[in-house]
């Protein structure tokens, strides 16, 4: 399945923030968490468990902050996958020489197909940008028997619009600082929509956390989803 028009929209926008911000050298400082919210508060990288030698995917990498910091911390080997070129660039001039972290510029689902499996795969912010019905059968092949996945996707935007109970996409603002707003098509999806593309690709669904803007006055809602991959295909387990 090739990527979809709205795939493309996305890709448009992105292109443009990377070459933006290679123009105006936006700095790069180092994360010291991950943060699967906007915000450092909320769960870390406790969340894909002991990492140590692992094969770990970051999917849709972006500046590539998280992977090094999962590659520095917690001893992880990770490769980092990102699709727009000026974010990869960006990526590779702050940690192209940091040892355990590869920087792959390329389509994620691409990736996917043509990887050896990973131990462990997350994306923080990513899955929201391609379609479900594409990246979702990748996924399941791309990961051990036994592997872990977490993935934290858009759940409420700033002006409060909730999940789709479709799993179409939708219009959403990605904003350019010192620039015009990007527009973007974003799956933002009810959890039993997201619990049911795990389930019907092969993933256990371990826990839904909810993730809430700390600012009293902002509605802003983030859900990350933790699962695991299982050996037989077709059987089906949904959280407690
Ligand atoms: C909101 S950013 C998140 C970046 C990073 N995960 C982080 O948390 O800092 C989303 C990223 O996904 C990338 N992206 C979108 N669609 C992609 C695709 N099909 N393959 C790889 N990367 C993609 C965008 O270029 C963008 O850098």
């Amino acid at each position: 399945m090739h990527s979809t028009e709205p795939e493309a929209v996305n890709a448009r926008a992105w292109t443009t923030y990377g070459t933006h911000h290679l123009q105006r050298g936006t700095a790069i400082p180092d994360v010291d968490r991950i943060s699967w919210g906007f915000w450092p508060t909320g769960p870390g990288a406790e969340v894909l468990g002991e990492l140590t030698g692992l094969r770990v995917l970051d999917l849709c990498s972006g500046l590539g902050r998280h992977a090094a910091h999962l590659v520095r911390e917690h001893g992880a080997r990770v490769d980092a996958v990102e699709a727009s070129a000026g974010q990869h660039e960006r990526a590779l001039a702050r940690y192209g020489d940091l040892p355990g972290l590869t920087l792959l510029h390329a389509d994620a689902v691409d990736h996917l197909h043509h990887a050896e499996p990973y131990d462990v795969i997350y994306s923080v912010h990513g899955f929201g940008y391609i379609d479900p019905h594409r990246l979702l059968p990748a996924l399941r092949t791309a990961l051990k028997p036994g592997g872990r996945l977490a993935f934290s996707v858009l759940h409420t935007n700033s002006l409060g619009h909730g999940p789709s109970s479709t799993v179409v996409p939708r219009a959403e603002i990605l904003p350019l600082a010192g620039g015009p707003d990007q527009s973007v098509e974003m799956w933002v999806l009810v959890p039993e929509l997201w619990e049911d593309l795990c389930v019907d690709n092969g993933l256990f669904l371990d826990g839904i956390d909810a993730l809430d803007a700390p600012e009293d006055n902002s509605p802003v809602s983030v859900r990350l989803y933790r699962a695991h991959s299982h050996a037989s295909a077709g059987s089906r387990r949904r959280p407690g």
